[in-house]
């Protein structure tokens, strides 16, 4: 190898190296081994998964589509089916559907299509995390502002940043991790005024109180992202979905992907769970109701405060620091997304709505820890 070939690849592996990732912190194993107790006791709020889509009706779908398919061949039609069946649950056309391998994935596929070095893209903070890693791989700019006091949308401090370099706006609604929907108007005026790509992340829909799926028609510069990782609890699976204007849609199909984006397997699944939507729509109606008791429960205890939620989970600041209830909680094996600071409050975390056992023993180590 040359010298300056040797030079060329030492400073691209640098430069690799610089780019920021995403790590999924510690797995229940190793902090069930850590804090010396089994994997099963340890109870794992930090994710957003839906435990209320029940495991056995699930695994029913998943033998019964083991003996359908045929793993030796590749996928056929199984993404039309999936977006013809997605369409009856949307409400809109298959031709507004671009499936992705979890929405990451499609998030991914947006940045790399429509964000240049040297371009921008704007958002808010705090928000979920995968668009400025997708943005800066890129090269390019990731502006935020951050969201009110009050958790909602400052339009007009995001509408004094845009620029002539401005590509992609990223709007995630209900908002992880603040678990608020922002207010329709908001969303609307920020879609209209922006002239580029409006990413509207509603990974979070199901339990919302609105969506602005059924409006799609009015915003051709809108893409919609939805999963099946949140109400359909099917996160390991990776299947998401985007929702847009039918010509944004057939790019971010045939354009951005390598071929079979997503396996055989998991679009059938998606479409299964389609085809029992009940399962979803029961765990919804039942997340609604734990969320409602949780946030009064955490809201009795001395220095804790659970904010309104539209999402799977909950924001919660703590009056005791962030870390010193995180290590507490962890040596009692509860696992939660520690966030910290978020404008005003000081030591928030980011709490799954889990099921009511889960929920119980947090709230009462919560209640332990403040009193100590
Ligand atoms: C707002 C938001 N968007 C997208 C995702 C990723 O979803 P998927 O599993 O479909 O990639 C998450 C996951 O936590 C999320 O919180």
């Amino acid at each position: 190898m040359s010298t300056s070939y040797r030079k060329w690849l030492n400073d691209k592996l640098v430069k690799l190296q610089s780019i920021a990732c995403y790590t999924a912190g510690a797995s229940p194993e190793a902090i069930a081994k850590q804090m010396g107790v089994a994997t099963k006791q340890v109870i794992k709020l930090n994710f957003n998964e839906n435990l209320f889509i029940p495991r056995v009706k699930q695994a029913k779908l998943m033998k019964e589509l083991a003996d359908e398919i045929d793993l030796r061949l590749y996928p056929e039609d199984e993404d039309q089916k999936l977006r013809e069946k997605l369409s009856t649950y949307i409400g809109a056309t298959k031709d507004n559907i671009a499936i992705g391998n979890g929405s990451d994935e499609l998030i991914d596929r947006i940045v790399r299509l429509f964000v240049e070095k040297g371009e921008t893209a704007l958002s808010f903070s705090p928000t979920f995390a995968i668009p400025p890693l997708c943005v800066k791989r890129q090269e390019g700019e990731y502006i935020t502002v951050p969201l009110l006091s009050n958790l909602q949308l400052d339009v007009k401090g995001l509408l004094s940043k845009f620029s002539d370099k401005t590509r992609l706006l990223y709007i995630c609604s209900p908002n992880n991790p603040t678990s608020t929907q922002y207010k329709m108007e908001d969303v609307e005026t920020l879609a209209k005024a922006f002239p580029g790509i409006v990413i509207l992340d509603e990974a979070y829909g199901e339990f919302a109180d609105y969506s602005f799926v059924p409006r799609i028609a009015e915003f051709p510069n809108m893409i919609i992202l939805r999963t099946f990782s949140k109400a359909f609890g099917m996160a390991a699976l990776r299947l998401g979905y985007a929702v847009a204007n039918p010509e944004l849609a057939k790019i971010l199909t045939e354009k951005a992907p390598l071929p079979f984006p997503v396996s055989a397997f998991t679009l059938r699944m998606g479409s299964k769970m389609l085809d029992n939507v009940s399962l979803m729509m029961d765990s919804v109606k039942q997340v609604k109701e734990e969320r409602r008791k949780m946030i009064k429960a955490l809201n009795e205890i001395d220095g804790v405060q659970a904010f309104d939620s539209q999402a799977n989970f909950l924001l919660v600041n703590t009056e005791k620091s962030a870390d010193e209830v995180n290590e507490k909680l962890l040596k009692r094996g509860i696992m939660l997304k520690k966030w910290g600071k978020i404008l005003q409050y000081n030591n928030c975390f980011r709490v799954t709505v889990g099921l009511p056992e889960m929920n119980a023993k947090l709230i009462e180590a919560l209640k332990q820890i403040q009193e100590e």
